[in-house]
């Protein structure tokens, strides 16, 4: 796991748009994971810059986001379909048949999610999955006790993941629903390059488990210190519990140019 210091969320976005356009010039075809929220938003912005700058295409990559709302209307501002087409894939001129959204509303969740895996692997996998975390460690949807070896599924989101995503909802958590469909750890797990972004000191605690805690379904996130190419990309506030965080930064300082993310 390499962990990266940046002094703001932007400049730990500037990073992984970066290296999404360094996959799409070597892998026009990339397969990339999305993840919605707070967290990717500076990565979009830099890709959408990119993109109207020519720096990049996405016209023969595709995506697939980690998770969605049970429930929420199709058309629903908050649902992570809509999230991803405005604030990403509207932007950049991928295909909209290329982007890939559990689907919250469907009758049978179950042969849903059951789809959503074989959609994954029909595609050859994802090649860079962007990640947030969650303040209870979660990734994806993947609350606290989540299998390590899970696969996209129903999960039940903690009271905790529901307050902070009122903001989205008004502020009123009564609206956020109960439920999600989510690609499990093991799904995460198999993305060839998993990029993680964190900001803020709210995401101080979560962090330091998941870099320097034991691997444990406790803090699903900590199950990427067993991923072989995951990178893990903090604000100053987010690494600030971090005891190695020295360390991180001396690595960073003396990364040969070569290597890339
Ligand atoms: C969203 C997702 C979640 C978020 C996490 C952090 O698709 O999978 O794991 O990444 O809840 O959310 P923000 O970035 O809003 O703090």
């Amino acid at each position: 796991m390499e962990v990266v210091i940046l002094p703001s969320a932007a400049a730990a976005g500037a990073l992984a748009a970066q290296a999404i356009r360094e996959l799409l010039a070597t892998k026009p075809a990339a397969v990339l994971g999305l993840a919605t929220g707070s967290s990717p938003l500076p990565v979009y912005d830099a890709l959408a810059r990119m993109q109207a700058a020519g720096e990049v295409s996405f016209s023969h990559a595709s995506a697939f986001a980690l998770d969605e709302y049970v429930g929420l209307p199709a058309d629903h501002p908050a649902g992570y379909r809509a999230v991803i087409r405005t604030e990403f894939t509207e932007r950049v001129d991928m295909p909209p048949a290329s982007v890939h959204v559990p689907d919250g509303q469907a009758t049978d969740l179950q042969a849903a999610c059951r789809g959503y895996e074989a959609a994954i692997a029909e595609a050859g996998g994802v090649d860079l999955q962007l990640l947030g975390i969650g303040s209870d460690g979660h990734i994806g949807f993947n609350e606290p006790g989540s299998s390590l070896a899970s696969r996209t599924r129903v999960k039940t989101l903690t009271e905790l993941t529901r307050a902070d995503n009122a903001r989205f909802f008004d502020g009123d958590m009564d609206l956020v629903p109960r439920h999600c469909l989510t690609q499990g750890l093991g799904t995460i797990m198999e993305s060839r390059h998993a990029v993680l972004l964190a900001s803020g000191p709210g995401k101080a605690d979560a962090v330091r488990a998941m870099v320097e805690g034991p691997v444990s379904a406790r803090c699903p996130a900590s199950v990427l210190q067993f991923h072989p190419h995951a990178t893990v990309l903090v604000d100053e506030a987010a690494a600030s519990k971090l005891e190695l965080a020295g360390y991180f930064r001396y690595t960073y300082a003396n990364k040969p140019d070569w290597q890339g993310l």
